[in-house]
């Protein structure tokens, strides 16, 4: 089974507060999520591998350790997950960036793509894939599957708020995926909502609400 993480450092449970908060209009709910995300980063790349590497300071010649090994592509859910982008890249300019569109059908509650577009080496890249809710889990999954089917080996799912249903249907599909969220929250309502949650994620950053 991939690690199952809350990030709860305190400036991260500061910040979630403060996007829970209904009042928040989009500019501060936007500067939060890229926050939340950056801070995230650091702690879901605490794993990255090091090499060796000799550097001349001024004074003298040196080894020290600098990033090895699998380069990272940063793969977003659209739209929400496009809020998560900057923060993270922030923390690692030289990871690529691939998109998946899908939403989820109001009715169903069953996530519709629409579109994929990823790095051309996805399958030498470990891939983080971004987005502000895990809520049934029905687009975590999906894009993962996308993923996979495009020969992504290695994957992170990188959340704000997940639901415990969510976890368990991407825990189920994809055990091999760590899961990494700043706040595990208490349910799903009837329309599919986290509860407490914090609302409709994309509406809320693109203001289309
Ligand atoms: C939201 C959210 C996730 C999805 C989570 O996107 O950003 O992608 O719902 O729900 P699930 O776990 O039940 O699939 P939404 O479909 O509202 O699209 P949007 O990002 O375009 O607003
Ligand atoms: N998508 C959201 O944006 N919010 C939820 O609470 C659930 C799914």
């Amino acid at each position: 089974m991939g690690k199952f993480e809350v990030l709860d450092h305190p400036l991260i449970q500061h910040k979630m507060t403060i996007i829970r908060d209904k009042e928040v209009g989009t500019k501060v709910f936007r500067e939060m999520v890229n926050e939340i995300a950056m801070l995230m980063a650091y702690e879901v790349t605490r794993d990255m591998l090091l090499e060796d590497v000799e550097v001349q300071t001024p004074i003298t010649t040196t080894v020290k350790k600098r990033l090895a090994g699998k380069k990272l592509a940063v793969v977003p859910i659209l739209r929400a997950g496009l809020g998560m982008v900057d923060g993270i890249v922030n923390m690692i300019p030289a990871a690529r960036i691939g998109h998946i569109g899908m939403y989820r059908d109001e009715e169903t509650l069953q996530p519709v793509e629409y579109f994929v577009k990823l790095p051309e080496d996805i399958d030498q890249r470990e891939v983080l894939v971004v987005d502000p809710m895990l809520a049934t889990g029905g687009s975590a999954n999906m894009a993962i599957e996308a993923l996979k089917k495009r020969g992504a080996k290695t994957i992170k799912l990188v959340v704000l708020v997940s639901a415990p249903e969510g976890v368990k249907a991407v825990q189920a599909a994809h055990p091999d995926v760590d899961i990494f969220t700043a706040a595990l929250d208490e349910k799903l309502n009837a329309e599919g909502y986290i509860v407490p949650g914090l609302g409709d994620a994309g509406d809320r950053l693109f203001g289309t609400k």
